[in-house]
């Protein structure tokens, strides 16, 4: 019988210290086959950008996988323009990182970004103006290495999300409405 009460002791001391641990010490499992490749969808039905593929590329054009977000990389989204040109464009960009939470079960918690990703000017940024109409791959070179505010939160070798959204600033626009809006699921290293 004291045999019994020590070993529930043991197990109970045990099952406190397990409780007690950090919860984000918990892994979570990469979502969408995240440790393999990018997974990636529309946020958003009826925009005027329809996105079909993204690649990641590193900095030279070269397949990448997964992401080291101190260096700089580059997104191919391969994508379709169902409206007129457009020649100027906002992006705002957040981080949502994959992890338990206080109920246990995994999802998805925004990363602090400090509004430095807000309001990309994405011509200036990218390059990649003017956005003809029809089929197009739309080349975007995200450099986070110049937020060490954000790069400093992020964890080696865990599932992350791009948030990624676009909005129309085509001179005589005074609505800036989005265009566009994916989700990438991505590993950053
Ligand atoms: C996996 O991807 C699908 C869309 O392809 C999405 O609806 C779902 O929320 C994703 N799962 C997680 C855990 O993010
Ligand atoms: C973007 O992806 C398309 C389709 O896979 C490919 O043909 C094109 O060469 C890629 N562009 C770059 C810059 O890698």
């Amino acid at each position: 019988m004291m045999r019994n009460i020590a070993v529930l002791l043991a197990i109970t001391a045990a099952g406190f210290q397990i409780n007690a641990m950090p919860i984000d010490l918990a892994d979570c499992p990469f979502p969408n086959g995240t440790d393999k490749q990018i997974h990636s969808y529309m946020c958003s039905d009826g925009e005027q950008f329809s996105i079909t593929d993204i690649q990641t590329l590193d900095s030279k054009g070269n397949p990448l996988y997964p992401i080291d977000p101190s260096h700089p990389f580059i997104l191919n989204l391969t994508t379709y323009n169902h409206g007129p040109q457009i020649d100027d464009n906002h992006v705002n960009v957040k981080i949502n990182q994959y992890k338990s939470g206080w109920q246990g079960g995994c999802s998805w918690t925004a990363l602090p970004t400090f509004g430095l990703l807000n309001g990309i000017d994405g011509c200036e940024f990218a390059h990649n103006c003017p956005l003809t109409s029809g089929p197009l791959f739309l080349i975007l070179p995200l450099d986070l290495s110049q937020f060490s505010a954000i790069i400093d939160l992020i964890a080696a070798n865990k599932p992350y999300e791009l948030e990624i959204r676009m909005f129309n600033y085509n001179a005589g626009d005074t609505k800036h409405e989005e265009i566009a809006c994916v989700m990438a699921q991505v590993e950053l290293s």
